[in-house]
């Protein structure tokens, strides 16, 4: 079976290694470096810069646990970034490795379909490879969205992927849009000193996580020091005397931030122009690759995956989708199942989710009961001196099937795994509450959250 994937990232990579896994005879086409937006622009080097804003913050507050630092603390943001690049540099060259031992075919360029079975490849020094497959799988993966505000065009104007590699720490920097990539770099540059204005749009940030988390996370940021304006619309940005500025109107008042950067963060887009879809037959919806969830698209042999599809722009989705793909490519009956997929938000506290927030059990109108245990409750918390935070459980009233976990917290997003596991076992309270959890970890919240949906927490007072 001759297999395309047409996109190197976390889709792309995963479905060609498991399709050959499979016994396909596999060419992998990416026009830049393997890994794609996860691996280069993307999930990696946001969560490196995170780790050494975590390191910077625990330095300064290593104090309270007895450890003097005599002296002033440097950051020295060459290195810091250079760190950066060598775990993205480690990462592609283990793809690299991990690709060839399966004997995918890696071609560089950019491929376009000719037809439903050919795609050209233009490479790099302008030659033409066509190639015939029997299956394709598309995983041409997103680009930031730029909306049309007046002075997006400005120098200092940037987007996520400009975000990663800045020359210097500004000393300001307003971000529009308060989501996941909005939210992280805040916390990325107010720990390096930076002063951090996010606007947005709705009246709260984290959209996609339960309210009453996404409120205790955003009372957190700003007690760091970062500016959030909620409720707003940008009107325009200027230049004024070497810096930027962003007017905005929160409701009838008209008011201006400036800085030195301005970064657009308000979505991404699926990539699918130019890639020859037309000469397919694919149908798309609003924008993105319409498929089922089998990955097919309505041409037989034409699967599509990541967030080219528009489904839930994710890495971890996008890969299990690539699984999903290449299985079928290969006769295999599977299937993608979103109801466990667990989101993350990297900063500090930790966020992490899985299943359904209070807001949308409401909206189902399904009769829920919730469990929350505070963090101030718990052992590992306080040794860590990282006691802000709550683990929430939202289960079915009737038999106690949990349909919902949030954490805010210390290493929230690892302890979410057990969250998934048990939407995948469709899990009661009772269950969970059976289950032993290691003593002194962050875990064993999992199981006090877990009792107290039946008010029989035992390290709270339960009312
Ligand atoms: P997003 O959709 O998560 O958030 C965009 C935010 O911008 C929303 O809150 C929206 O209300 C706001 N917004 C939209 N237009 C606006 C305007 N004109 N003015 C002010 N605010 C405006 O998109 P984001 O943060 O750009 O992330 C893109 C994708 O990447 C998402 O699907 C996200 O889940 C994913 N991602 C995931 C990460 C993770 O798993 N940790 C990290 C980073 C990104």
């Amino acid at each position: 079976m001759k297999i395309v994937v047409l996109g190197g990232g976390p889709g792309g990579y995963v479905a060609a290694i498991r399709a050959a896994q499979l016994g396909g005879e596999v060419s992998l086409i990416e026009k830049s470096n393997i890994g794609g937006t996860c691996v280069n622009i993307g999930c990696i080097p946001t969560k490196a810069l995170l780790h050494s804003a975590e390191l910077l913050s625990e330095i300064k507050e290593s104090e309270n646990f007895g450890i003097e630092v005599k002296g002033s603390v440097q950051v020295n943001w060459g290195k810091v970034q250079g760190r950066k690049e060598a775990v993205v540099n480690t990462l592609v060259s283990g793809i690299k490795g991990l690709l060839s031992v399966n004997k995918v075919r890696t071609v560089k360029g950019t491929g376009k379909f000719e037809s439903k079975n050919v795609i050209s490849v233009e490479k790099e020094d302008g030659q033409e490879e066509k190639i015939k497959f029997d299956k394709a799988i598309i995983a041409s993966g997103s680009f930031p969205f730029i909306p049309p505000v007046e002075g997006k065009e400005l120098a200092g104007v940037i987007d996520s992927t400009d975000a990663l590699s800045l020359k210097d720490i500004p000393e300001s920097m307003v971000i529009i849009g308060g989501g996941v990539i909005g939210v992280e770099l805040a916390s990325v540059y107010n720990a390096f000193g930076c002063k951090v204005t996010i606007i947005e749009m709705l009246p709260y940030i984290l959209p996609t996580v339960d309210r009453e988390i996404g409120n205790m996370a955003k009372k957190k940021l700003v007690t760091e020091g970062i500016e959030i304006h909620n409720g707003c619309k940008v009107t325009s940005i200027e230049e004024t005397g070497g810096h930027l500025k962003v007017s905005f109107a929160k409701g009838s008042e008209q008011l201006g931030v400036e800085a030195e950067k301005v970064l657009m963060a308000v979505g991404r887009r699926a990539n699918i122009s130019g890639i020859g879809l037309e000469k397919t037959g694919v149908n798309t919806e609003k924008g993105c690759i319409a498929v089922n969830d089998c990955m097919e698209t309505n041409i037989p042999g034409i699967y599509a995956i990541g967030d080219c599809t528009g489904k839930n722009m994710l890495a971890h989705v996008a890969s299990e989708q690539g699984v999903i793909a290449a299985e079928r490519t290969m006769g295999r009956n599977s299937k993608m199942d979103y109801k466990t997929v667990p989101a993350c938000v990297y900063i500090r506290p930790e966020i992490a989710s899985v299943g359904m927030t209070e807001e949308q059990a409401r909206e189902k109108g399904i009769r829920y009961k919730v469990g929350k245990f505070p963090l101030a409750g718990n052992a590992k918390s306080l040794i860590m001196n990282e006691t802000e935070g709550v683990i929430k459980i939202i289960a079915d009233e009737k038999y106690g099937e949990i349909l919902g976990i949030h954490i805010l917290g210390p290493r929230a997003t690892d302890i979410i795994a057990e969250g998934a596991l048990a939407l995948r076992l469709e899990c009661t309270v009772e269950e969970l509450i059976t289950t032993i959890h290691a003593h002194p970890t962050v875990g064993e919240a999992m199981k006090e959250a877990a009792l107290s949906v039946k008010k029989e927490a035992i390290h709270l007072q339960n009312r």
